[in-house]
């Protein structure tokens, strides 16, 4: 294991509630696994008047997020880590000069020995990500002369391309881009980062990784849950803004990218740009109409519960066009992708739960079996990212008897199985590999900008055609009527159950 020096994380908009959530349980599971440096602290920063003990009680030792991590354990064991959190209340506004905030981190770096090495976690709106940068580097916080500094931004990344490159060349003024984390909490999930091993680690998948072996690539990101309290920043957002743009590409980007030469951040994120690179933008409208189907759940009534439907949820427009559902094929220009269709769904409000990847083998070119019955049972692998995580395979075997009739059986891998594993979370992973200076996980800031060339046109296309239409789905459905129409031929979508061995079609209603 690489070694984790003395630092400091300093976490601005603290009292919000991404902190609770996420990062704090992530320091304490990286404390009792003994991942946190001997010299180590925490500062949160926010514009609450919160004292450090108020801070400590409401992450820590009253927080509903650690509640089941901290029952039974010794309170000088919770206490050690609590002590590690310290507060600090900038007052009426993040753009008043960071003086006192300076003396406060110079006076923790003394009292901590965390030798100069800061990370700055920006968890707040994106529109003040550069105020903060630029208050930053005005206290000479940026410089690297006694200790590294970094700094770890959150999505959104921009609101279309225009806006992140703005963002990048905003932050770029005041921090260098090996500086710079931006965080995508699905390339912290342990099977994002196999599909790497599967592809590159195996002489067997490589080998039919292409045009000649591949039908078609499918990707489902679905979730049973709806807007829950975000209508108001959902509204704005919408599916492919909220999860395609970023999460969903990078899902992508792992499939397409070539072999890198080995396994740095800068050789893997190459690959990754090339392949975001190599999609196809599509502008014109035909095609856009064709290729993209976007929708809006309705209210339902799913397990004898009443759901609203999205129109009606907090925060969000009665007439709101915006789309929690989206679906679209693509092709990926390139010599090894050529002519193979993408289609990559996601939504809210769909049966249950779960993010996969479907890899379509071309059927065999001369068949022997004439009367096999092999219709619609193309050789698939299955890459689960959650849950039941694991990788299933799914190719044909002769039915006992007679003749030569074919069905398909599994072959299937679940990481359950592995003894002993303990699934690192998403942020545990990456706020360890950004303390230890590891960026490969991280979005680069040009695969950011390759992203939204993509979607833009998608987004402009939505923004200004009356003929993009906008399709209604109950809650708790696969999505619009229509989705299907998307794929060529005879195929469908796979709609997945919540196991990984459930065979299309049926699933756990949650
Ligand atoms: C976030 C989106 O980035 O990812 C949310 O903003 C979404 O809308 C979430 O619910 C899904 O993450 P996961 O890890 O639960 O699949």
């Amino acid at each position: 294991m690489d070694k984790t020096e003395s630092q400091m994380l300093i976490i601005f908009g603290a009292s919000g509630d991404l902190t609770a959530r996420k990062l704090i349980p992530a320091l304490f599971n990286l404390y009792q696994g003994q991942f946190l440096p001997k010299n180590f602290s925490v500062l949160g920063v926010s514009r609450s008047p919160l004292s450090d003990s108020d801070f400590r009680n409401k992450v820590v030792k009253e927080s509903s997020y650690l509640k089941t991590d901290i029952d039974g354990k010794a309170a000088d064991f919770i206490n050690q880590f609590s002590d590690k959190l310290f507060y600090h209340d900038l007052g009426s506004s993040y753009e008043e000069p960071y003086n006192t905030l300076a003396e406060r981190i110079t006076s923790l770096n003394s009292e901590f020995q965390t030798a100069y090495n800061f990370i700055f976690y920006l968890s707040t709106p994106p529109n003040i990500y550069e105020v903060i940068a630029k208050n930053l580097s005005e206290q000479g916080l940026t410089v690297q002369e006694k200790g590294w500094k970094r700094l770890i931004v959150e999505k959104p990344f921009g609101y279309d391309l225009a806006s992140a490159k703005n963002l990048n060349h905003n932050l770029h003024k005041y921090f260098k881009e090996k500086q710079i984390f931006r965080i995508d909490h699905y390339l912290g999930k342990e099977t994002v980062q196999n599909l790497l091993v599967t592809r590159f680690a195996n002489s067997i998948f490589e080998p039919l990784w292409n045009r000649n072996y591949i039908q078609h690539v499918e990707i489902t990101n679905a979730e049973s849950v709806g807007v829950e309290k975000r209508g108001g920043y959902y509204d704005s957002s919408g599916a492919l803004r909220d999860m395609f743009q970023n999460h969903l590409l990078q899902i992508v980007s792992l499939v397409v990218m070539e072999p890198p030469i080995g396994s740095t951040a800068e050789e893997i994120r190459n690959e990754k740009v090339k392949a975001l690179k190599s999609l196809r933008i599509v502008k014109d409208h035909k095609t856009l109409n064709e290729n993209t189907i976007r929708g809006q759940y309705l209210a339902a009534t799913i397990n004898g519960e009443k759901v609203k439907g999205y129109r009606e949820e907090d925060g969000v427009n009665p007439n709101s066009t915006t789309e929690t559902f989206v679906a679209l094929k693509f092709f990926v220009d390139n010599w090894r992708w050529k002519d193979v269709p993408f289609y990559v769904r996601t939504a809210k409000r769909m049966p249950t739960k779960v993010t996969e990847i479907v890899i379509h083998f071309k059927p065999p070119h001369h068949h022997i079996f004439v009367d096999a019955g092999l219709n619609n049972k193309d050789n698939k692998l299955i890459i689960r990212i959650q849950p039941d995580e694991g990788i299933l395979i799914k190719f044909g075997v002769k039915v006992p008897g007679l003749g030569f009739k074919v069905e398909r059986a599994n072959l299937d891998f679940y990481y359950s199985s592995l003894e002993g594993t303990n699934l690192m979370a998403a942020y545990e992973r990456l706020l360890l590999d950004a303390m230890q200076g590891d960026a490969t996980l991280y979005a680069r800031a040009d695969e950011v900008e390759a992203a939204w060339e993509f979607v833009d046109p998608i987004l402009e296309y939505w923004k200004t055609n009356k003929d993009a239409k906008i399709y209604g789905y109950s809650a708790g459905v696969w999505g619009p009527q229509n989705e299907d129409d998307l794929m060529e031929g005879k195929y469908t979508w796979r709609n997945p159950g919540e196991n990984l061995a459930d065979d299309p079609e049926f699933c756990v209603i949650k």
